[in-house]
């Protein structure tokens, strides 16, 4: 209960939305693990380029087959802004050389390039360079102004909606269905550029994809677009829910643009809140075995599918900065326990968890697939099991990626400990040729047992390395209250943030109870 002397200061001492907890200190030994990660960063980059530089096949935008994600340009752009964060000074400074050298107004690639993953690699991590390198280096929005100028010819004629693949040599686009996380994973990017470069062309290109999406009523449930949605008509494919992988960072994106924008237009807020309370009633789910929470799919048949991804567990990090950016508490809380679930599917031999896991609860345990015997006695151990054979890893970020957030969050000293853990994990399990390469099986006994990808991606140097390396590092440094990440990790500038991001008519009435 407030005092009548705290009612009257309670106007003059409005704060600002704040995701971090207010002074958290760190325990003694984070220096020694913040160095540890620097060093795995600094081994498997050098290692990396030392076989990868040079080669043809490796050249700027070159897919390996992966549509423009893994050549060696994605991987020096990609592993910039974490290089500026770990204070690498001279990486860095090659780093954006080597990117400055790029002529992106010519293919380096014999494959479509991806819009989305181009966008979130690329744009992201050029501009997020420039600006936490104090925006010394113009040269990075030129080269990110030549990359965007080539994918806005995704954009035909009055279409919302961009195609998801391009030639980069005719501009052509493939003609073809695409999903709400590629058409919907790029406004961050653009909307920066267009700032950065005074072009609104940008902005409004990614905006108004963005806008189609979320003012969709075409829904099975409120504010939970479909998966597939289709450029040409602007339809919906399929309405498949799901906040994994084809959909996963437009959900993201909805509060990460409210707060970069600061709330210019209530729909992103009012779109991502409502997604989260829909979600909340529907499709937020609790093990029958370890009580552990995790956020299933929901299929075209309105039946809930009990699985969850390693992509899928963002959700948890997401929530905590939209619950604080809200101050609603219970947001925060459900993303806590989100957390929780997917550090609960690293409970492994290796210490690390699978791409797509399973589980039964109270409600039914649907999947879309049959367990085997051993599936079904994995999960009377662990409360969830690998889905399908899908126990590989390849190095994705999502769960320390939220781990971070809880951390710097609420200063619980549980999650530094996970990051601690990880460490050597991904040291025992992942390390090959000194470098890290993803593992065919989580659930492996010995070192290597069951097969390296030969493949590093990017993610692994972009937002591995990076969410886990300022987990040991000062809260004040890259705050969450001062920056805004990317999907890819690349950190934006954000600015000074509302008292809260409630939509008007909730603010209006939360003051009115006052
Ligand atoms: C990783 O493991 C190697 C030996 O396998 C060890 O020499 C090294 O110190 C470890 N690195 C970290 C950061 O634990
Ligand atoms: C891109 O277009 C060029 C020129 O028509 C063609 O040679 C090339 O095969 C196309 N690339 C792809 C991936 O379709
Ligand atoms: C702004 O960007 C668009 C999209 O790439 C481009 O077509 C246009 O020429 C740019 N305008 C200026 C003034 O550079
Ligand atoms: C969606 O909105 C349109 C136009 O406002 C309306 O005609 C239609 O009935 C709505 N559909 C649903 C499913 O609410
Ligand atoms: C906080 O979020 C939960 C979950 O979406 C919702 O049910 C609740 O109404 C929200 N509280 C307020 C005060 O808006
Ligand atoms: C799912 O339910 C069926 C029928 O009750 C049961 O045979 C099966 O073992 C259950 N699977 C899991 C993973 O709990
Ligand atoms: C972790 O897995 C082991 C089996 O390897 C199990 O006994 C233990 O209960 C699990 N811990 C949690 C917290 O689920
Ligand atoms: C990693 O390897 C070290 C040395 O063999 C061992 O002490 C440690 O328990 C291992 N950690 C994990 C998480 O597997």
């Amino acid at each position: 209960m407030l005092s009548p002397a705290l009612l009257l200061l309670a106007p003059a001492v409005a704060q600002a939305a704040s995701v971090q907890l207010a002074g958290l200190t760190l325990p003694d030994d984070a220096p020694t693990h913040a160095a540890a990660v620097k060093k795995i960063f600094t081994d498997a980059y050098g290692s990396y380029k030392e076989k990868a530089w040079g080669f043809d096949d490796l050249a700027p935008l070159s897919g390996q087959g992966t549509n423009g994600r893994n050549g060696w340009g994605a991987t020096v752009i990609d592993a910039l802004s974490t290089m500026s964060v770990m204070g690498l000074d001279d990486l860095f400074a090659e780093g954006v050389d080597f990117a400055s050298k790029i002529d992106f107004s010519t293919s380096h690639t014999e494959d479509t390039v991806s819009v989305f993953e181009t966008t979130i690699r690329y744009l992201g991590g050029l501009l997020a360079a420039y600006e936490l390198s104090g925006s010394k280096h113009e040269v990075l929005v030129q080269k990110a102004t030549e990359v965007a100028d080539k994918m806005a010819f995704a954009w035909v004629g009055d279409n919302d909606v961009p195609y998801g693949f391009l030639n980069f040599t005719t501009n052509e686009p493939t003609i073809d269905g695409s999903n709400i996380a590629e058409a919907g994973t790029l406004i961050l990017e653009w909307n920066r550029l267009s700032e950065l470069t005074g072009n609104k062309t940008y902005g409004e290109l990614a905006e108004k994809s963005f806008r189609h999406i979320a003012t969709t009523n075409d829904t099975l449930l409120p504010s939970l677009p479909g998966q597939c949605i289709n450029p040409t008509t602007g339809g919906w494919d399929c309405r498949y829910i799901t906040w994994g992988g084809g959909s996963d960072s437009y959900f993201e994106y909805l509060i990460k643009y409210a707060r970069l924008t600061n709330n210019a237009d209530p729909l992103w807020v009012e779109s991502w809140k409502t997604a989260v309370e829909s979600t909340v009633q529907n499709l937020i789910v609790t093990s029958d075995v370890g009580g552990w929470a995790f956020v299933a799919d929901f299929t075209d048949d309105k039946v809930v599918r009990h699985i969850g991804t390693h992509l899928g567990c963002f959700i948890g990090g997401n929530w905590i900065m939209g619950g604080r950016l809200l101050g609603n508490e219970t947001i925060v809380k459900y993303g806590l326990s989100l957390v929780d679930g997917c550090i609960a599917t690293y409970n492994t031999t290796t210490g690390i968890g699978p791409e797509v896991f399973a589980y039964s609860s109270k409600d039914g345990n649907y999947t879309g697939a049959t367990p085997s015997a051993d599936d079904l006695a994995f999960y009377q151990e662990h409360g969830w099991y690998v889905y399908n054979g899908a126990g590989y890893y390849i190095l994705r970020p999502e769960v320390m990626e939220s781990n971070f957030y809880a951390y710097r969050a609420t200063g619980d000293e549980r999650y530094y400990q996970n990051a601690v853990r990880f460490i050597d994990s991904l040291n025992n399990s992942t390390s090959v040729n000194g470098a890290n390469a993803g593992i065919g099986d989580v659930r492996q006994e010995e070192w290597g047992a069951s097969g390296f990808f030969d493949d590093t991606e990017s993610f692994f140097f972009a937002e591995v390395l990076k969410y886990l390396y300022l987990t040991f590092d000062d809260p004040a440094h890259i705050s969450l209250d001062e920056w805004t990440f990317n999907t890819e990790a690349h950190p934006l500038k954000a600015p000074p943030a509302l008292d809260s991001y409630e939509p008007k008519e909730a603010k209006k009435s939360a003051k009115f109870r006052l």
